[in-house]
């Protein structure tokens, strides 16, 4: 079975009480359940975690690259700025699909600038937690 991580970036373990009306009422633990139970209908062995820490995150994205692991991710308010998280998940040895709950592009301007998109294989944006269902039959296509 393979292996798949499903990394989240800042403030979203919040989910739920964070600005339901652009993150929806689920929580976290929903997204955990989610996650996993998408990977058993596929065959994947997810494991999902969150850290609001920057280096955690690039620790995170090294772990993959050198296990060659896919990895879905919602980089969060590191996808606007994060170079040292770009310059680590340019090192990737697997897929890696860029996740959003909300669409981005449909926000403030500053969100509008990814600097994941162009070290990720893709990109899926706007549809809720289902964002991270779709990344997950995404990544399946491809292993
Ligand atoms: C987000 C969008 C980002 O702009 C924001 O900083 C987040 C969540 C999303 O999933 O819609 O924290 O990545």
């Amino acid at each position: 079975m393979s292996r798949v991580l499903v990394l989240n970036g800042p403030n979203l373990r919040r989910l739920g009480t964070r600005e339901p009306d652009v993150y929806g009422a689920q929580t976290f633990d929903d997204l955990v359940d989610l996650c996993r139970r998408t990977g058993a209908e596929l065959g994947l062995r997810v494991e999902v975690r969150q850290t609001d820490d920057e280096a955690q995150m690039v620790a995170w994205a090294h772990e993959a690259a050198d296990e060659r692991l896919p990895v879905v991710l919602n980089p969060a308010a590191f996808t606007h700025y994060s170079y040292a998280l770009h310059d680590a998940l340019a090192q990737r040895t697997a897929p890696l699909i860029e996740v959003h709950i909300s669409n981005p592009h449909a926000r403030e301007e500053f969100r509008h600038t990814s600097v994941v998109s162009s070290v990720a294989t893709g990109t899926i944006a706007g549809f809720g937690l289902n964002s991270y269902v779709l990344a997950l039959h995404a990544l399946k296509t491809l292993l």
